[in-house]
């Protein structure tokens, strides 16, 4: 029997909405040129899911639809969110709720749909453990890709270059995680948990939220919905809840064109704008979710209740997890003690760090130029480290804000899938008719 794992031209970590964008751009080059690439991609999950735990009724998408997996680059393409509503037989019915922003669980349902087309090349339920350079000579060849499925079976595949797009990892802060209690749960996993630990709806369990960001407030209000009777407090280390900033005037930074920028400018210079514009993403909040928020305080006091609390300006001191459950210190600015609250569950809120690509490589990193992102996204190597690694959703400190969000994956899955042709692929490229005329624009 041949034990010799498997060779692709590409093989990606993570198929999220990244790594999807480039399964199409990779499909649409196919379609338009003699060559193509041999990849899989490997996902952790059973099957296709955009964060599946925050996909509560009511949320929904924080940038138009008309930033899908391919329309800023190619409109005509039968992967655009136009084209699954017309599928789905929804498109008059959509154009009716006169909205630009879908419901989250539509928008995964279309990334579902989308993902469906490429069930052949993704290899879901494995995760990628380790990659690991094959030298010959002094040269790094290939490397392999080590992944493990949930029963502990491990996988090798051979690749000629590698595509990260991991996504972020749940941030915990130090103080919850080191009482790895089942009832402390990132925001990541809400559903999950709240269903494998429910609660007595009709009875009234003492309920916390760290964190002021959209998770947060949308967490919020999930459990206030949930368990009508539940006391929550929404605690924050800010003042007050702070609405996203966007509208015409800001909204430009998202634009693919705005990375050239971004990329140019200085490395001072880029911290300064990621500094002035952090509250268009991170720690801040939909304005309607705010005003829902104030509206459900204000008619409490109206009846003279405190049930739902948002303690702003609050410091977490100490934590402390006991069988009857779960005691948090608070530090209110201004307040002339310490109090303490117990709660039943807290949730936390708290963000995403975005290290993994970084950490799978790390017995590649003797041989790397440090973990410096190219404007292509390829990662910097000397020559002798002959495959390409191209990272997905770690620059932003380099590419700028929406280097998270959806907003770029059109446009970068193509100068990513268009790289990884260049530099791997048999055959001249043929480009999509949109994608070449923008290339002569810039040749001319
Ligand atoms: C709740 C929530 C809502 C959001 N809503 C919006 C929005 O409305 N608009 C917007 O622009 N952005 C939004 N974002 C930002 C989000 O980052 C992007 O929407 C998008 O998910 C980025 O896609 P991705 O493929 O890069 O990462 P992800 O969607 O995180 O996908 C990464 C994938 O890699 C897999 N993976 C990770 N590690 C491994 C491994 N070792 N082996 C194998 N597989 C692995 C994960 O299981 C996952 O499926 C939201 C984020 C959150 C948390
Ligand atoms: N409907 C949607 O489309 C939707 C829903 C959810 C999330 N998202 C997106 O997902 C991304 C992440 O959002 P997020 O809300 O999960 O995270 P986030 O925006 O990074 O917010 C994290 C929050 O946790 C707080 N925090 C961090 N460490 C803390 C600590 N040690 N103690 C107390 N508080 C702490 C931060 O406080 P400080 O403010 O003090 O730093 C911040 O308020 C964003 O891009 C967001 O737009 C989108």
């Amino acid at each position: 029997m041949n034990t010799e794992p498997q060779t692709y031209d590409m093989v990606g970590v993570g198929f999220g909405p990244s790594n999807l964008a480039l399964a199409i751009a990779l499909d649409a080059m196919r379609q338009a040129s003699a060559g193509t690439l041999t990849h899989c991609f490997i996902e952790r999950q059973p099957q296709f899911t955009w964060h599946g735990d925050m996909l509560l009724p009511g949320t929904d998408m924080q940038i138009s639809f008309l930033k899908d997996l391919v329309s800023l680059r190619d409109p005509t393409s039968p992967y655009s969110f136009i084209n699954y509503l017309r599928r789905h037989n929804r498109l008059e019915a959509f154009i009716n709720q006169k909205t630009f922003f879908p419901s989250r669980i539509e928008f995964n349902d279309y990334l579902r749909w989308s993902a469906g087309h490429f069930e052949q090349n993704c290899h879901y339920g494995e995760s990628v453990t380790r990659v690991v350079p094959e030298y010959q000579g002094a040269d790094v060849v290939a490397l392999q890709v080590h992944s493990a499925d949930a029963a502990g079976r491990e996988r090798q595949r051979r690749t000629r270059s590698l595509v990260f797009a991991p996504g972020g990892r749940p941030f915990i802060p130090a103080s919850f995680a080191k009482h790895r209690d089942p009832r402390i749960i990132h925001s990541s996993r809400y559903l999950s948990e709240i269903a494998r630990q429910p609660l007595d709806a009709a009875g009234a369990p003492a309920l916390a939220v760290v964190g002021g960001g959209q998770s947060a407030a949308e967490i919020f209000l999930d459990l206030v919905a949930r368990y009508p009777n539940a006391k929550v407090d929404l605690i924050l280390r800010g003042s007050t809840l702070k609405p996203s900033e966007d509208g015409p005037s800001i909204n430009h930074i998202f634009d693919p064109d705005y990375t050239d920028y971004f990329f140019g400018q200085p490395e001072q210079v880029r911290r300064s704008l990621l500094a002035e514009f952090r509250h268009t993403n991170y720690a801040v909040v939909d304005s309607d979710l705010i005003e829902r928020i104030s509206a459900m305080l204000y008619a409490q006091r109206v009846l003279g209740q405190e049930r739902l609390r948002v303690l702003s300006s609050s410091t977490i001191e100490q934590l402390q997890c006991d069988q009857d459950g779960i005691s948090i210190y608070l530090q209110q600015a201004g307040a002339p003690q310490i109090r303490q609250l117990a709660y039943q569950r807290v949730i936390v809120a708290t963000g995403y760090q975005r290290d993994t690509s970084q950490a799978l490589l790390a017995e590649l990193e003797h041989e790397l130029e440090g973990f410096t992102i190219g404007r292509n996204y390829q990662l910097a190597a000397p020559r002798h480290v002959q495959p390409p690694i191209f990272v997905q959703g770690s620059s932003e400190t380099t590419h700028g804000l929406a280097d998270t969000l959806l907003s770029v994956l059109a446009i970068r899955s193509h100068e990513i899938a268009r790289a990884l042709v260049e530099q791997l692929g048999p055959k001249p490229l043929a480009m999509p008719q949109l994608a070449k005329r923008q290339l002569l624009e810039e040749i001319q």
